[in-house]
């Protein structure tokens, strides 16, 4: 991998920032035990198991390998069932990297957003944001209020190369809180922008929601389960960045905020945990009982203290700056791997993720027949990989019996932190080629099932 930005100024290559004291082996399947096993999964990867994946890109959540830290910090846990020195040692950390002051554990990310939003949201509010990922919208609705997407216009268009395609629009939220005053309970921002290719949001557009968000009275939260890689790409491309720390980035971050929600599967470099945390008291005892309740005693949240070691531990980790020029390469890489071999993929690439546009590179499947289901049925077909769509599957919809296609037909290969190696990216964009060669055969697919919510997960598939 070579990145001529983030590389040390004497080499090009960027190499993996650690060595392997743990191996796993890789499953390994032909083409026709993969064929049979797509058809009886109803062509949705979710339900492929995983020992028949040879690459999981499904997604970056979870999929950490932990260091040698890590482990040994979980041995030191303290599994006391209230007020555990694995909470105090995870609540440092948390306050530490965000500022805040009060921190409430998680299993994960989606259970501290229907905590938050159980206790803020009311039927008929209004919750902002650049794009809501689909559990975060999916809580909302819950709660029958509407989640609202004010990406910029560039963030919608996967060829357009601005540097923070993940900025929210300000234009559009300031006449948004302007439109609904006393209806929005919070305002949020999700770094980087997951759902609108893992694209960054910029320092001062931060600031500049901060302000629009406070200028209303809105409280602001961020969704920040990838804000190390979204503190690098402001290091890495906004003007005047570049000679601070990933750590004063990020503190500046946090301070624009009234609080935050993070899946820690992520940037907490885990492989579960999450949490909530606030600048203020208002809504904490609220929250607390809500907790205990659903979750757990406030001091663990659903968690056991092993893995609040971890994550105090993996929090730290990951704004290393070595491993974030090491980790943002890898996308970089497959990126021009795939644009080489003639895969467009959304530009430019994202931090945890690429993402191809199904819709530009099969443009002979209409939008209701999933162009980027086929795709991701093609590259479990012929390279073991699992990916997962991100278009009309995810987001498509039904209004008045009109198919409603999704703005942009993508395939993500989200990558796990630390656990490939660049030898497995060579493989597999060695065979991206077939693929291309393939690819006006490739045919769409008809949805035979479909559950309530986040259909995706489960919905099944026959082939036209
Ligand atoms: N917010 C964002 C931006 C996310 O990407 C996710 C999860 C969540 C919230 C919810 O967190 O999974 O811990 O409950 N994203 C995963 C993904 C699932 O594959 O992108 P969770």
């Amino acid at each position: 991998m070579s990145s001529e930005k983030s590389g040390s100024p004497k080499r090009k290559t960027i190499i993996e920032p650690f060595k392997i004291k743990m191996v796993e082996p890789l499953p390994m399947t032909t083409r026709e035990q993969r064929q049979e096993i797509l058809k009886a999964a109803g062509y949705n990867l979710f339900t492929v198991a995983a020992k028949n994946v040879t690459f999981d890109f499904l997604t970056d959540s979870g999929t950490t390998a932990m260091s040698a830290k890590q482990w040994a910090a979980m041995m030191v846990a303290d599994e006391s069932y209230a007020g555990s020195q694995s909470f105090e040692r995870f609540d440092k950390a948390v306050k530490n990297v965000t500022g805040y002051n009060f921190v409430i554990p998680t299993h994960q990310g989606r259970a501290a957003e229907r905590l938050l939003f159980s206790v803020l949201v009311k039927s008929g509010h209004k919750v902002p944001s650049n794009n809501h990922f689909d559990t975060t919208r999916a809580n909302i609705e819950f709660m029958n209020a509407e989640a609202a997407d004010l990406v910029i216009e560039e963030g919608k268009d996967p060829q357009n190369t601005h540097p923070f395609k993940g900025n929210i629009d300000l234009k559009k939220l300031e006449s948004f809180c302007r439109e609904y005053q006393g209806k929005i309970p919070c305002g949020m921002l999700t770094i980087t922008n997951n759902t609108g290719g893992g694209q960054p949001v910029s320092l001062e557009n931060i600031k500049g929601c901060s302000e629009i968000y406070h200028k209303y009275n809105i409280p602001f939260i961020i969704d920040v389960c990838r804000f190390a890689e979204n503190a690098f790409f402001i290091k890495d491309r906004e003007p005047g960045q570049k000679n601070r720390s990933i750590k004063d980035i990020v503190a500046e971050i946090f301070s624009y905020a009234d609080g935050c929600m993070m899946s820690a599967k992520k940037d907490g470099m885990v492989n579960i945990g999450g949490f909530i945390a606030l600048k203020e008291s208002k809504w904490v005892d609220q929250l607390r009982n809500m907790l205990i309740l659903t979750e757990g005693f406030p001091t663990y949240g659903g968690l056991a203290a092993r893995d609040l070691e971890a994550l105090a531990v993996g929090l730290e980790e990951a704004m290393d700056e070595n491993y974030l020029s090491y980790r943002i390469a890898v996308s970089k890489y497959m990126a021009q791997g795939l644009n080489k071999a003639g895969i467009p993929t959304l530009q430019p690439p994202g931090g945890h993720a690429v993402y191809i546009d199904a819709k530009a590179f099969l443009p002979h499947i209409p939008p209701e027949q999933f162009p980027g289901q086929a795709l991701v049925c093609e590259l479990y077909l012929s390279e073991g990989i699992r990916a997962c769509e991100i278009g009309s599957v995810m987001f498509g919809a039904k209004k008045d019996g009109k198919f409603i296609p999704s703005k942009m037909e993508l395939v993500r290969l989200a990558f796990p932190r630390r656990v490939y190696t660049q030898s497995h990216f060579d493989y597999i964009l060695e065979g991206m080629a077939d693929i291309v060669a393939r690819k006006n055969e490739l045919k769409g697919l008809k949805m035979t099932y479909e559950p309530p919510f986040l259909r995706h997960f489960t919905a099944r598939f026959e082939l036209l």
